[in-house]
């Protein structure tokens, strides 16, 4: 496999299935409430990327469920929407949603508080974010691939954090996942030149606690091995001329 350069034709699409998805996110957040169960999310998350004319991706992506992945707490990812796990004030719970539009992927997720949740869990979300634009700043034509990856690390390291790394991001576009694979954590080798028509997921799973996951019974839910609580965000975002263009944010 090889790295697939998109045409500018192309990218639009990927930008029309993207803003898509970023409007299906800025939904669920207003949706997210104490008391609702994240299968509730996962029913309004796929009801409002079917509304825009999506087709949900993840759902039966190898086996996978849902449409949603919903992680709570200790969860990193993958976790699996069930109508007996209620949100409670002071969760913290990611959401990955990807959608297809006109053939084209689009991925991204976002961690968001329950009610009121502790000033270390902010942080914890604030700072994952942050690593994600601090990744991307080397998302340019030119720079190497784990020179993104390298930005991530040196972001997240200092707060004493854990980056996972058993998952990463990787390319997108016809297919979910494509190559590249972009890990979050420093590499020996710089990569392959990043060209524009890249189209990439950028996705930091950080850790409140040790880097160490394990999966449940259920083969799909990631969880931390200490039980600190995990956050994740991710974009899909094109390589240009000049700055990336984050495909799956609306502008403020
Ligand atoms: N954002 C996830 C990823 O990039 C997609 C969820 S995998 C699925 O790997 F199987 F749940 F769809
Ligand atoms: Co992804």
């Amino acid at each position: 496999m090889s790295i697939i350069i998109k045409t500018d034709d192309q990218i639009e699409l990927m930008r029309q299935s993207g803003h898509l998805l970023a409007k299906v996110h800025e939904e669920l957040h207003q949706a997210i409430h104490p008391g609702m169960s994240t299968l509730d999310i996962d029913t309004i998350g796929e009801k409002l990327i079917r509304q825009m004319g999506g087709i949900p991706n993840f759902k039966n992506y190898e086996g996978y469920p849902a449409s949603i992945c919903v992680s709570v707490n200790d969860e990193v990812v993958h976790g699996i929407p069930h109508a007996e796990h209620i949100l409670q004030e002071g969760d913290i719970v990611s959401l990955d949603a990807g959608l297809i539009y006109k053939g084209w992927h689009s991925d991204a997720a976002r961690t968001w508080g329950v009610g009121m949740i502790a000033p270390e869990a902010q942080q914890l979300i604030d700072v994952t974010k942050q690593s994600f634009f601090e990744g991307i700043k080397m998302a340019k034509a030119g720079n190497r691939l784990f020179d993104i990856s390298k930005a991530i690390d040196a972001y997240v390291t200092p707060y004493g954090y854990g980056i996972v790394r058993e998952l990463t991001g990787h390319g997108i576009g016809q297919h979910l996942h494509e190559d590249p694979m972009i890990p979050n954590y420093r590499q020996l080798r710089r990569g392959v030149k990043l060209e524009k028509g890249m189209a990439l997921a950028i996705e930091p799973m950080i850790n409140l606690g040790s880097r160490e996951v394990g999966w449940m019974d259920d083969d799909w839910t990631v969880v931390t091995y200490d039980g600190s609580i995990s956050a994740h965000y991710e974009n899909t975002i094109a390589i240009t001329d000049g700055e990336p263009e984050i495909l799956t944010l609306l502008d403020e």
